[in-house]
């Protein structure tokens, strides 16, 4: 339908138009946080209209992990490709971008600057408001990007190669702290776990798909935590693989990497659940690269279904970083704050704003 065609608006319609006039409705969103560039244009708080991830996994494999100087560099690389693709597969010309949103950390400094620095660049240069982003919390918008209408509060199981959190999502913008990791992150303990075994990088959809032929119950190996309290921990758990890999070398790799995955996703839903549980939370949600885990991800569900909570799968493309989820949080952001200034840098640090 055309303009032209269009009924003609109500005092309602208008006054809706209005108030959307306060807030940008059309956010390009950039994500440069670590080794994916990353670009998405999102209108109001979940409307994709295109996300493009330009990942450098094949860059870093050989190193067995993200190496800075190498993703700054590759960031630089394909920012610009990557927004023009993302503009135009949503079908629009720069004109129309009302907002641009950029994850300003927790990631790489270097990898940070090169998404921060593009968006206020084209923010002055559009003269449209720029967002900062943090990239914890665009991670909890990825949910209500593909189910728009979930019902707060819910628990957010946030694992990812950097991260792993509970968190009770009260509304949007007041998030409580459940528990989080005292040592290495979820996604870090697969990545180290494969790097020793020389199955690759990542190492988490490696264990993923090997653990699919392995017997899950072939060694009992340790549930760090998990009758105690809210926090994980992970670094254990991953030096009882090394040492049972030493010991007993000829074990088969499949039953390694399904017994180790067991011991994970066992820690992660006992946890998410007693914590819906008990914070009454309405949903249990999934975020971060960990939340692809095939296991992971079939018994979320089941506890959801035996607790009697609706739980939410991002679909694997959102559970792993993009700039949509930026994008996202850059509107929230943009109803809650407003524009940050252009003053505002990149933080390597930065933390979720909890209650
Ligand atoms: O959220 P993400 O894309 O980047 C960070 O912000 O860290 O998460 C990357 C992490 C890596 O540690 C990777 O091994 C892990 O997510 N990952 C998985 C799977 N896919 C990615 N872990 C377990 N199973 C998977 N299928
Ligand atoms: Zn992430």
């Amino acid at each position: 339908m055309t303009a032209q065609d269009a009924p003609t608006e109500t005092t309602a319609t208008v006054s809706t138009l209005d108030s959307l006039q306060e807030t940008p409705a059309i956010i390009l969103g950039i994500e440069t946080s670590c080794d994916e560039t990353a670009a998405a244009v999102v209108s109001g708080p979940s409307d994709i209209l295109s996300s493009v991830v330009s990942s450098q996994v094949d860059l870093h494999a050989r190193y067995g992990g993200v190496v800075p100087e190498i993703a700054s560099r590759a960031h630089v690389e394909m920012l610009t490709p990557v927004v023009a693709q993302a503009v135009i597969e949503a079908g629009l010309g720069d004109h129309d971008v009302e907002a641009v949103a950029a994850t300003a950390g927790p990631g790489l400094i270097g990898a940070l600057l090169v998404g921060v620095s593009a968006a206020k660049s084209l923010a002055l240069a559009w003269d449209v408001p720029f967002v900062a982003v943090n990239h914890l919390e665009a991670h909890l918008y990825s949910s209500f990007l593909e189910e728009p209408d979930l019902e707060l509060p819910v628990v957010v199981l946030l694992v990812s190669g950097g991260h792993t959190l509970l968190v009770l999502m009260e509304a949007f913008g007041r998030y409580r702290l459940i528990g989080q990791t005292l040592d290495d992150a979820a996604g870090e303990a697969f990545d180290k776990v494969a790097r020793f075994m020389d199955l690759g990088y990542p190492g988490g959809p490696v264990i993923d798909r090997l653990a699919m032929t392995g017997d899950s119950e072939a060694v009992a190996f340790p549930r760090p935590m998990r009758n105690d309290g809210y926090d994980f921990s992970f670094s254990g758990l991953k030096t009882a693989v090394v040492n049972h890999v030493r010991a007993h070398p000829d074990d088969d790799v499949a039953d390694i990497a399904a017994s180790f995955q067991e011991a994970v996703v066992d820690v992660l839903v006992h946890k998410a659940r007693k914590a819906a549980e008990e914070f009454g939370a309405k949903g249990l949600c999934l975020a971060g690269g960990v939340a692809a885990n095939s296991s992971l991800r079939e018994r979320l569900l089941d506890a959801c279904v035996a607790a009697g909570i609706s739980g939410f799968l991002p679909s694997r493309s959102m559970c792993t970083d993009n700039a949509a989820m930026v994008a996202a949080a850059g509107w929230q952001r943009l109803q809650l704050d407003g524009p940050s200034s252009l003053e505002v840098g990149a933080d390597p640090n930065l933390p979720l704003p909890f209650i």
